[in-house]
């Protein structure tokens, strides 16, 4: 089938790239002629594993093709796919403004029948609210469906080949079965509803993630207290198949450019119909003090941070991609910088987002360009992100190159013991190693 997938960030495209895979004839659409030229000359816009080697095996194929001629693209599609930005507004509700302005084209270019669908995570209700703007522009058949995305940045192109489930979101019966169609290439379980429940199903699938990674984090936070371990009680609970042992990695808190927004979002959309999302409400609330731990920590090691040079491990919100959306890094430099009122040096490396985070960080961050030199005569180095290259050093070695052998693991990702003769500080674990009795972190 013809699909024309409108918006090439991280959902339209990798999902548009494998529709291709999967034998559909795709045409990806972007305002950004940039883009387009780069994708049009085999480059790839983002990040994103196997995800350039799917474009140039199916742009010879004849079945992948990038424009920004919205309005052929819309002509041509038998399916017309929505994945353009919905980003949050600062009251928490979901910004619309560019699916109502894609709707207001298909409708302005619709010539025949077509199923368009929201790819974009948007708010129940939304599939009736894109009808809407596309009939007013003609009269012409189409149904509007939902499919949302469940795929995760940095294994983005696996989730979509072969995820776990596909959720068609339909109130018709003809947009059902060419739905259906179009997906079956993919051999994952389809579940259909209506598109009310599969607008919800996304935001509560992803605030059910972010719930579980805000409890195991206050799990975290009295393990401290009481004197447990947190990775034994993630451990403990995990094996459990109804708790199920994923999403339970503490530390400094979920960010990205999905879970700080869907939440909110969530909570938006129950207070539009007078239903007080609490739970949901403490889920944002400790997510957005959890960064902070790491700089307590710190704090508890250097009372006063003027005149120190820490380190920093990762940038990106999470390993595998250059993304910087809400990433923890940026507020806890910022917050450092603050805190030692500019007396500071901060030391960053990540292995791939580093010329992204020049346009996010003060001038004053210095880049570097290993996990040694980063490291190299610092007071202290954080932990921010879990890439395997950091997670993977040999820190005892690297410890040696520090000035204080002091280890602030803002992730639980370094295996480390209270042999090793550094300060090891991870977030609700037992182990501490006190180094010429400098202090005592993790202690009842
Ligand atoms: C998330 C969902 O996992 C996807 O299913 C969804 O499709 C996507 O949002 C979306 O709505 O587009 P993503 O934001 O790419 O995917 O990343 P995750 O791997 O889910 O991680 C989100 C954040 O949670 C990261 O900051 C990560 O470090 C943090 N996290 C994750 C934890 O702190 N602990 C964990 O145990 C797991």
């Amino acid at each position: 089938m013809k699909i024309t997938m409108i918006g090439t960030g991280y959902v339209g495209l990798t999902s548009g790239v494998c529709y291709a895979e999967k034998g559909h004839v795709v045409t990806c659409v972007d305002v950004d002629e940039e883009k387009i030229n780069q994708l049009n000359s085999g480059q790839c816009p983002i990040y994103e594993p196997g995800l350039k080697e799917l474009i140039n095996k199916n742009v010879p194929k004849g079945n992948l093709y990038f424009t920004s001629d919205i309005e052929s693209a819309v002509k041509e599609a038998d399916i017309i796919m929505i994945a353009v930005g919905t980003p949050a507004l600062p009251d928490g509700s979901v910004n619309m403004a560019y699916v109502d302005e894609v709707a207001q084209q298909i409708g302005r270019a619709i010539n025949n029948y077509k199923v368009v669908v929201n790819k974009s995570t948007v708010p129940v209700g939304s599939a009736e609210r894109v009808y809407e703007i596309v009939k007013r522009f003609s009269d012409i058949p189409f149904d509007v469906a939902s499919v949302p995305e469940f795929l995760k940045e940095g294994s983005a192109v696996k989730d979509v080949l072969s995820g776990e489930r596909i959720v068609i979101g339909a109130d018709t019966s003809k947009a059902r079965d060419i739905l259906i169609k179009v997906h079956e290439p993919f051999e994952i379980p389809i579940q259909v509803t209506d598109t009310r429940s599969a607008e919800l199903i996304k935001y509560a699938a992803n605030s059910f993630l972010a719930m579980k990674i805000s409890f195991i984090n206050e799990i975290a936070n009295l393990a401290e207290k009481v004197g447990a371990d947190v990775l034994e009680v993630a451990k403990g609970i995990g094996s459990d198949s109804r708790i199920g042992n994923k999403f339970l990695n503490a530390g400094i808190g979920f960010g990205g450019a999905c879970f700080p927004k869907d939440t909110l979002g969530l909570i938006n959309i129950a207070d539009q119909v007078g239903h007080n999302f609490a739970i949901m409400k403490e889920v944002v609330s400790v997510n957005q003090k959890q960064y902070l731990r790491v700089i307590e920590k710190l704090q508890s090691v250097y009372p006063d941070l003027s005149g120190k040079t820490i380190s920093i491990l990762g940038l990106s919100f999470k390993p595998n991609t250059n993304d910087l959306r809400e990433a923890p890094s940026i507020k806890i430099i910022c917050d450092l910088i603050k805190l030692a009122n500019g007396n500071i040096e901060i030391k960053a490396y990540d292995p791939i987002s580093m010329d992204e985070a020049k346009g996010e960080l003060p001038d004053s961050v210095k880049y570097c360009s290993s996990v040694e030199t980063v490291v190299e005569g610092s007071d202290a180095a954080v932990i921010i992100t879990e890439w395997k290259e950091i997670v993977e050093q040999d820190w005892l070695k690297l410890s040696k190159l520090m000035k204080a052998a002091v280890i602030i693991d803002g992730r639980n990702c370094l295996d480390l013991n209270e042999e090793d003769n550094v300060l090891y500080v991870g977030i609700g674990r037992k182990m501490t190693r006190l180094n010429n009795g400098v202090l005592s972190v993790n202690q009842q």
